[in-house]
Order: C-alpha cells, then sequence, then structure tokens
C-alpha cells in the first residue's frame, strides 16, 4: 500500500513538472499576454537594441504631424538624425508651414490613408530583419515562396469573406503588376494550338497597365485588343481572347462581370480592390484566377507584394516559371514583411483593419459627394448600396476614386478645368475613355484629402448657378 501511495505520489509530481515546464515554455514563446510571439527568456536584446532604437527614435520624430521621417531618408546637418518629409503643400525643418497657393494632388493611387492603423499598430508590424536573414534564393523545401505567408493569405481571405482559396494554388508576385502579365502569358499558352495570337481585351473605361504592359511584353502568343466591342462578332469572340475583368473597377469602383462568353474566352479578375475597405462584398469570389496585392490591403504598396488565386495547376505552374524567369522569385525581406503585416490583420476577431478602412473611405466620399452634390457642373459616379458578405449587411459606398464628369457641353478637357482651380487628378484618355471624365484619388494621406475637399469647394463656390451650399 506504502508503495502504491509513493508511486501515486511520483506520478502526480511528473505530472505537474510537465505542466510547469509546458507554462514555462509556453511563457518564452508566446509571452504572458497570450500573443503569439517569440520571446527571449530573460527579455535581455543583444544585437538588436542598437536597430531596434534606431528605429524608435526616427518614429519619434513628430514633423508636426504633417509630416513623416525615415530610416533611409534624407540626413540632417548633425549627419545622424534623418530630415522630415512634408507632405504635399507643407513645408519648413519641422513641415509645419502651410504653403498657401499649393495645388491639390489628387493623381496617384497610393493608399497611404492606411499609414494611421500601421501607426496604431506599431508593436505588432515592426519586423527584425538580421543581417543573415535568409540569404539563400530559395527555402528549405526548394520553394521560391514562403509557405506561412500562403497560409495568412488564406486566412485573411477567410476573414475578409472576400475568396475561396480551398483548392487552389497561390502564386506570388512582385505587386499585382507582375501577375497581370504573368497571368496573360499562362493563359495564352492553354490555346498554344490556336494559329493567331490571344487577343487581350478590357472594358473601357479600364486600367491603362493591361495595355501598356501587354504591348511592352508582347509575344507571338498574345497581342492587346482594346474594349471587347473591337473583337469581331463571327470569329474572334468565339476565339482565343483573354479578359481582364476589374471588380471593383479602377477607375469608376463598379463591381463587374465579364464582356465575353465562348469556349475559348478566358478571365483574369483584378481583385485589387475587392475589399471591405472599397466596396461591398456580394460574395467570396471563386473565380480560375483572381489577382490580389497587399498595396491595396495595407497600404504597402513600396513593398512591392501581390498574389495570384488560381484554379488550374497548368496554368499556376506556368505563371511560377514566368516569375522564376522573371525575377527568380520574391524578395524574401519583403515575403517576411508582408508576413509580419498579415499576422497584425489577422490579429483579434481580424476585422480591425477592415473596420477602420471602411469607416474612412465612406467618410471621405461622403463629404466629397456633398460638395459635388452642390455642383451644376461636376458629377461623380453612382455607386448603388449593396449586400456585403463581410459586414453582412445592406452597406453604401467608399470608393478608392472619384471618376468626375464635366457637364458643361464647352469643358471637354475636364483635367485642365480642375487643373485651372490647382486640382490634379488623372485624364479619363489614360482610362482610353474620354477626356471629358477626370480620375481623383481618394486613398491618400489626411493632409492630401483636405486640399483636395479645399480646392473643390472653392471651385463649386465659384460655379454660375451653384446651388447653395
Ligand atoms: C486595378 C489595379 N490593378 C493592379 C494595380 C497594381 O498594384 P500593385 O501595387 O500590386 O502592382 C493597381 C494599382 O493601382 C490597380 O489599380
Amino acid at each position: 500500500m506504502g508503495e502504491a501511495m509513493q508511486g501515486f505520489a511520483y506520478a502526480i509530481c511528473l505530472l505537474l513538472s510537465v505542466l510547469l515546464n509546458i507554462l514555462l515554455v509556453g511563457n518564452i514563446l508566446y509571452g504572458g499576454d497570450g500573443e503569439w510571439r517569440l520571446r527571449l527568456p530573460n527579455g535581455e536584446l543583444k544585437w538588436s537594441q542598437d536597430a531596434a532604437a534606431a528605429a524608435e527614435a526616427v518614429a519619434a520624430l513628430q514633423c508636426s504631424g504633417h509630416g513623416i521621417a525615415f530610416l533611409d531618408g534624407e540626413i540632417g546637418d548633425d549627419g545622424v538624425t534623418p530630415v522630415c518629409e512634408c507632405h504635399t503643400c507643407y513645408s519648413g525643418s519641422d513641415c509645419s508651414l502651410l504653403l498657401p497657393d499649393c495645388f491639390a494632388d489628387a493623381d496617384s493611387g497610393d493608399p497611404l490613408f492606411l499609414e494611421p492603423f500601421w501607426v496604431q499598430n506599431a508593436a505588432s508590424s515592426a519586423v527584425v530583419v538580421s543581417g543573415w536573414h535568409r540569404m539563400s534564393y530559395s527555402f528549405p523545401d526548394s520553394s521560391i515562396f514562403s509557405q506561412q505567408l500562403e497560409n495568412h493569405i488564406r486566412k485573411v481571405h477567410a476573414i475578409a469573406r472576400n475568396a475561396i482559396t480551398d483548392g487552389k494554388y497561390i502564386v506570388f508576385g512582385v505587386g499585382s503588376t507582375q501577375l497581370c502579365n504573368a497571368a496573360v502569358y499562362a493563359l495564352s499558352l492553354e490555346n498554344s494550338s490556336s494559329l493567331s495570337p490571344a487577343k487581350v481585351v478590357a472594358k473601357i473605361p479600364f486600367y491603362p497597365l493591361y495595355k501598356m504592359q501587354t504591348e511592352y511584353f508582347e509575344t507571338k502568343n498574345y497581342e492587346f485588343e482594346g474594349d471587347p466591342s473591337l473583337l469581331r462578332n463571327d470569329t474572334d469572340a468565339a476565339g482565343n481572347v483573354i479578359e481582364f475583368v476589374t471588380s471593383p473597377n479602377n477607375p469608376d469602383g463598379h463591381l463587374r462581370a465579364p464582356v465575353v462568353g465562348g469556349p475559348f474566352a478566358r478571365t483574369i479578375y483584378d481583385r485589387a480592390y475587392y475589399w471591405p475597405h472599397f466596396t461591398a462584398i456580394p460574395a467570396a469570389a471563386d473565380e480560375d484566377l483572381s489577382i490580389f496585392t497587399i498595396s491595396k490591403l495595407t497600404g504597402h504598396a513600396g513593398s512591392r507584394f501581390g498574389w495570384a488565386i488560381v484554379k488550374d495547376k497548368s496554368v499556376y505552374e506556368n505563371m511560377v516559371a514566368y516569375i522564376r524567369t522573371a525575377e527568380l522569385g520574391i524578395s524574401k525581406e519583403t515575403q517576411l514583411r508582408a508576413l509580419s503585416l498579415l499576422k497584425t490583420v489577422v490579429q483579434g476577431d481580424g476585422r480591425g483593419i477592415f473596420n477602420f478602412s471602411y469607416e474612412k473611405m465612406k467618410n471621405r466620399w461622403e463629404r466629397l459627394s456633398q460638395i459635388i452634390s452642390q455642383s451644376r457642373r461636376f458629377t461623380l459616379q453612382e455607386i448603388s448600396p449593396n449586400y456585403c458578405n463581410f459586414f453582412e449587411k445592406i452597406r453604401g459606398p467608399s470608393p478608392a476614386y472619384a471618376w468626375v464628369k464635366c457637364l458643361r457641353e464647352e469643358e471637354t478637357d475636364c483635367g485642365a478645368v480642375l487643373e485651372a482651380a490647382k486640382i490634379i487628378g488623372r485624364a479619363g484618355s489614360m482610362f482610353s475613355a474620354e477626356d471629358r471624365y477626370v480620375r481623383l484619388s481618394l486613398l491618400k494621406r489626411d493632409d492630401d484629402f483636405e486640399q483636395l475637399l479645399a480646392r473643390l469647394r472653392e471651385l463649386v463656390a465659384i460655379e454660375d448657378g451653384a446651388k447653395t451650399m
């Protein structure tokens, strides 16, 4: 009996000791706050201290809230402190001076509206890169793509409920820009028995890159045609066609479906803006080939990272072959950073970035619409409220761009009309549409957006017969 008791006591001790060890190891790996982070047992940093201190020192430079400093920016007279890079329309060493005659620059689609989200999430999104981080061309499994990152991409889509990734392949690219041509290349090989090159089409107004890139990289397998209406009904339409469908569309924010049908028509869905930030998500995309980009999801256009979700194995393999031939893979630093950003995106209930972005973009659209509603000279595109799979309710518009139309008959160059009022937009002809249209970016920083609203208010206020504000 005594021996049995002793054995029992040993067993209990062993069990307690195992439990204690699990708790200690768990604490080292994930910290005491339940966050999944690797931590040093004694919290003492050895070689990353200086780098971390420099990163925090540069972030601490306030630049009056109208500028920002970076570690790789210009250095001041002391030879160490980076200089503030002022937002457009601000100047001075601390960016506190507002330039009186400054143009509102609403040209580029730089999604800097997300900068404050990352400042709010500074701790979870920061990443330290050791001098020896993944120096190899490939990962240990010989892949050029990070499996961890792929897992997180699938997770983000599951949370946003904007794409089905189950049973599909994922290819990474240097931005979605590279994947657009990789997709054209891969799809053009699918019907290589055809004697004539595949015709690449996109409905007007369309994002200019499709034409520029397809023409630039044209091969004997594909050529750019333009609007699908240019296809001859009898032969081309039933033939070898690759259609870009941008949904929601850049520039007008409309959700789109393919125009071309037929057995040999193939579609590349450019889903750059298919996030709750910019559109209602009527249903999760379940397509043969969809392209997404971190540029418009997290705002990190400078990191140059995009991915394609591909159903067909041979299309996937040809896209990977394209990436290998063009670039021998994607920067491992970019993949590490993208992983760290997506880990932040999915933390908690994973809704944080979508709530932030939707509120910001919706508010911008409402304020802009309110000003333009006073005008008899300009209109904006109409976007109807729609059911959203993510918010599980009908929601209003929050597009990335305003597609402005000049209504006066004589004002055929709307870009010139806006430029005379110190507003820079992107001409309709850039999107193969009329210059009676101009695209205004709503994606930039608050300072840019406020300047845009100020200039528009002035323009509408001097309008003959404007409705009273
Ligand atoms: C519709 C569309 N597709 C692709 C891109 C390119 O994005 P990335 O930064 O991923 O190359 C953009 C950028 O503005 C875009 O508007």
